[in-house]
């Protein structure tokens, strides 16, 4: 039997198989960040679709974190019951769905008036300039975690997953580039690691012992002088300390989508972090998924073999297939069908949802 269809916990959350919808902003909420009916089905249709786990899109923590227009809010407690009615969707057709948390930080969205970072950061480093956050704020932003992370256990999300990857808040604090303070929150890579170890803390502490928490990080930030390798690994290490019970592995910031969304046509192409799961696993018990250019069985199936990982992420394929678990385990398809072209994006940024537009239509170049 094949490995893909054997269940595995992470914490306490027992999941029928190792594929996991890696998160995937839907871009379908409105303007104040409340769910769209269509989210709720889009996400339905996955669980149906096989995955064992459904990570949904980034959601913003509080306003000021939000990165982009259509993204789901987790702000406040008006949140919550439109949240449910996804959550609930999902359950009805026998899924688990984790709530990933995000805070945009330098990203921020256009209409956010002042983009804050650790450090002011001008372009070409940031889109817009932002400006260095007090500690104060610093403090606030962790309690509007902590508090979201309240708002998705009471919504019924089965795990939560802190954002740290892609030039988002979590990863502008670890990379020397975005975090040159001098004050306990930066100046050294364990005060660099202090939001995140402050953020998971609290998280854990407001959803007890046995709530499945999850982190995706970022091993490196393609920024010349940035987060080293090295580092994370060290990270990775205190993660358990940290109150995280499973580590999704990714790199890259966004802007430059060259390392993060790369465009892969051959096996040899897959699974292009897979050296980081490797290391990761040399420090750290905590289940490990691996996200990033997995696309035939075949690989998924090595890299759990040789346990580089323990669940295999997915994001593209899962866009242009919903139904590829399925598919892989009734041995219909072998290969997604996914050429990475990157057209997974509305072609206008106000636009809303995604959708594999590469089938019908020439990829994409990326830088
Ligand atoms: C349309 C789109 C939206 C994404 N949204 C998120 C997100 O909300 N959170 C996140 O951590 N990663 C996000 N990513 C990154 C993916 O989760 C994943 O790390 C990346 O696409 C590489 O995996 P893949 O080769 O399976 O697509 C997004 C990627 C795409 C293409």
């Amino acid at each position: 039997m094949s490995m893909l269809f054997t269940q595995a916990r992470i914490g306490s959350l027992e999941i029928p198989n190792r594929i996991v919808r890696s998160a995937t902003a839907e871009r379908l909420a409105d303007d104040t960040g409340v769910p769209l009916p269509e989210l709720a089905a889009l996400l339905a249709t996955l669980a149906r679709g096989g995955a064992g786990l459904i990570i949904i899109g980034h959601m913003y923590v509080s306003t000021c974190g939000k990165a982009h227009p259509g993204m789901t809010a987790i702000a406040d407690d008006s949140a919550i019951g439109g949240l449910r009615l996804v959550v609930d969707a999902v359950h009805d057709e026998g899924g688990f769905i984790a709530a990933q948390l995000n805070h945009a930080g330098m990203k921020a969205a256009a209409d956010i008036a002042t983009p804050y970072a650790p450090s002011d950061v001008h372009p070409p480093l940031a889109a817009r300039p932002a400006t260095r956050l007090s500690a104060l704020q610093i403090h606030a932003i962790i309690a509007s975690f902590a508090r979201a992370a309240e708002r998705a256990v009471a919504a019924g999300f089965d795990a939560i997953q802190i954002h740290s990857a892609h030039g988002y808040l979590g990863s502008q604090f670890l990379s020397p580039r975005t975090n040159q303070r001098t004050d306990a929150w930066g100046g050294s890579p364990s005060s660099r690691m202090r939001f995140l170890q402050e953020t998971c803390r609290k998280v854990r502490d407001v959803v007890g012992p046995d709530y499945p928490l999850l982190i995706k990080l970022g091993m490196v930030d393609q920024l010349d002088g940035g987060l080293q390798l090295e580092v994370s690994l060290s990270l990775v290490e205190q993660l358990a300390d940290f109150g995280i019970d499973g580590l999704e592995i990714s790199g890259g910031i966004s802007q430059g989508r060259s390392l993060n969304i790369r465009t892969v046509c051959e096996e040899a192409e897959e699974a292009y972090f897979r050296e980081f799961g490797r290391r990761a696993r040399e420090r750290t018990d905590l289940p490990i998924l691996l996200v990033g250019g997995l696309r035939s069985r075949p690989v998924m199936e090595d890299v759990l073999k040789a346990g580089d990982a323990d669940f295999i992420s997915l994001c593209r394929p899962l866009i242009c297939e919903p139904d590829l678990p399925h598919r892989f385990e009734n041995r219909l398809q072998l290969r997604s069908s996914c050429i990475s072209g990157n057209r997974c994006w509305p072609e206008q940024a106000s636009d809303m949802g995604i959708s594999c537009k590469c089938l019908s239509r020439p990829p994409k170049e990326v830088s």
